[in-house]
């Protein structure tokens, strides 16, 4: 057969498609749920060089830049085209035929989708009914095989923050098997621990971080890793001719020198956070999370009520996700935004629960 048979397997499905960004609340993919006013916007554009369209993308800047905020040299950092692409390289990299990835489950999706891509075998480490993960179940799933581990921290849909201690016990299992342990820091921000000062010294540990959450900037599609040189330079081998184009490294440069739209944007998702739990608790809900990320789950009373909702404010332009596996396939998850975006969300779903 000229097609590869694991590919053909693969379902990839398209998500948060035809929103309506100017009017809508996107409640549905943890993204800046509340858009730039346009003075920031006009800077953010203005940031962009008319000389640098004509060119080759040259990204050494970013480097240095990024280097400098975690007092690392330009060889600990790879670029990406956002983790997800920093994710693929690690796979196609470091994971041989027959060879094993685990890492969290539920976490983002897309682990899943580039280890069928990759046709790497994969071993799912399961939240228990509780939300909580087990180290016991974590050690069972880790084998001769096993090559990389992915600990998404903190983790969503279900909100999860790994103790030091828990930490410390994957550390030093992933030493001794010599096992790429891979923290996916996309969270961080919002009240994450990070690893990203323990990079230099282990020669199997990597932090990723992205533009696409605290920043809000999930459309310029850019993230990076931080790992030791060995490690870091040749997973960047992975690179296309350049790492990302002129738009995306210019806005992460402008981003980084303007950190302002980081904190208020931090600063906006606490307060959603206050907001949407209060008025949650108000209405005697069932719901998690909201404190470490920027999202909350809600429980309802079935997996059908969860679809039945969607849809019902997926027509008043709120958009919100379900569809998750188990523990979780009665929730649905709200991202979190200002309160006046979150409040739409409150109206349209105390009016859902009068029907
Ligand atoms: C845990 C996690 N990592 C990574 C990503 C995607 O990051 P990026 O936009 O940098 O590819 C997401 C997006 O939802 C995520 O939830």
């Amino acid at each position: 057969m000229i097609l590869k048979s694991h590919i053909l397997k693969l379902n990839r499905i398209q998500t948060s498609q035809n929103r309506d960004l100017k009017n809508g609340a996107l409640l549905d993919r943890n993204e800046r749920v509340d858009y730039f006013n346009s003075s920031t916007f006009k800077k953010i554009t203005k940031s962009i060089s008319r000389y640098s369209l004509n060119a080759t993308p040259d990204v050494q800047n970013l480097y240095k830049i990024l280097a400098k905020e975690h007092g690392l040299k330009k060889n600990n950092i790879y670029i990406g085209q956002g983790i997800t692409e920093i994710i693929s390289h690690i796979l196609f990299s470091v994971v041989r035929k027959g060879e094993e990835a685990v890492f969290m489950h539920p976490t983002y999706p897309m682990y899943e989708v580039l280890c069928k891509l990759h046709n790497i075998k994969f071993k799912l480490w399961k939240f228990d009914k509780n939300l909580g993960l087990n180290f016991n179940d974590f050690r069972k799933l880790i084998n001769t095989k096993t090559k990389v581990v992915f600990l998404i921290n903190p983790n969503l849909p279900i909100e999860y923050e790994f103790k030091k201690s828990m930490k410390d016990k994957i550390r030093k299992l992933c030493n001794k098997k010599k096992i790429v342990l891979v923290y996916d820091e996309a969270y961080y921000h919002f009240g994450g621990k990070s690893e990203i000062n323990n990079v230099k010294k282990a020669n199997n540990l990597i932090v990723m971080r992205t533009f696409s959450k605290a920043w809000g900037l999930p459309g310029i599609r850019l993230g990076y890793m931080a790992a030791n040189e060995k490690l870091c330079q040749y997973i960047s081998k992975c690179r296309s001719l350049v790492e990302t184009n002129a738009f995306s490294f210019q806005i992460a440069q402008w981003a980084m020198k303007n950190k302002k739209i980081l904190k208020e944007h931090i600063k906006q998702v606490k307060s959603g956070a206050r907001y949407l739990k209060k008025k949650l608790e108000s209405l005697n809900e069932d719901f998690h999370g909201g404190n470490k990320t920027n999202a909350v789950i809600l429980k309802l009373k079935n997996k059908n009520s969860t679809n039945n909702l969607v849809k019902y404010l997926s027509r008043k332009k709120v958009y919100i996700r379900s569809n998750f596996p188990d523990p979780i396939s009665n929730y649905v998850r709200i991202s979190l935004g200002s309160p006046k975006k979150l409040s739409k969300f409150i109206k349209e779903y105390s009016n859902w629960k009068k029907i």
